[in-house]
């Protein structure tokens, strides 16, 4: 698939159907996010594939109920092993690695087939005690994976009018 299909076709899927992931499927979702780039090519992360009915139930309720989580035949953590300091330019690196390697693996997921969901709405101790993850690190994000079994809502988005400008900032 070309990239720009990729990145017109992703969308938050919240509908899985009830099937497993093939492992390649999985592998190539996850191949994405090792080759993504990060600050000074640190690769500070760590993701656990979650596959367990119950660890994934106990993840939604984490995520206020977010039913998703739970019906997603896998969830991605996405966990950064340090997640400390700040870029000279006072933005926290740590976040930024993880995001681009989710990211990547959003639009590879497109690439199998496959729909995902970002969910940053949980709870970091509770994600953390059930994934037994320690407290010194932290998750970024729970990625849901499937295969859709609608394809997402249509997406709205500023124009680019609305969000460019050159040269200097304007409002
Ligand atoms: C950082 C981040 C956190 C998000 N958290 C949640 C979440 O907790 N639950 C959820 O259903 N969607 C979540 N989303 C999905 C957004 O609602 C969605 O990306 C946005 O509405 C745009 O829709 P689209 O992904 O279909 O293009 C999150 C997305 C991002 C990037």
């Amino acid at each position: 698939m070309e990239l720009k299909d990729a990145i017109k076709t992703r969308k938050s899927i919240r509908e899985y159907e009830d099937k497993p992931i093939p492992e390649n499927k999985l592998l190539n979702t996850l191949e994405a996010a090792r080759l993504a780039p990060s600050g000074a090519n640190r690769q500070y992360w760590k993701f656990v594939v979650v596959r367990d009915p119950q660890k994934r139930r106990d993840l939604a309720e984490a995520s206020g109920g977010q039913n998703h989580v739970a019906r997603a035949p896998v969830v991605i953590a996405a966990v950064s092993t340090m997640p400390d300091g700040l870029m000279r330019c006072g933005v926290p690196g740590y976040a930024v690695d993880l995001a681009i390697a989710v990211d990547h693996m959003t639009l590879a997921a497109v690439d199998e087939g496959l729909g995902t969901c970002w969910i940053g709405a949980f709870s970091q101790e509770s994600a953390r005690e059930i994934l037994h993850i320690p407290a010194k690190y932290t998750i970024v994000t729970l990625l849901t994976l499937g295969f859709p079994e609608q394809p997402g809502k249509p997406k709205t988005r500023k124009s680019l009018d609305e969000i460019v400008c050159c040269d200097t900032f304007s409002e």
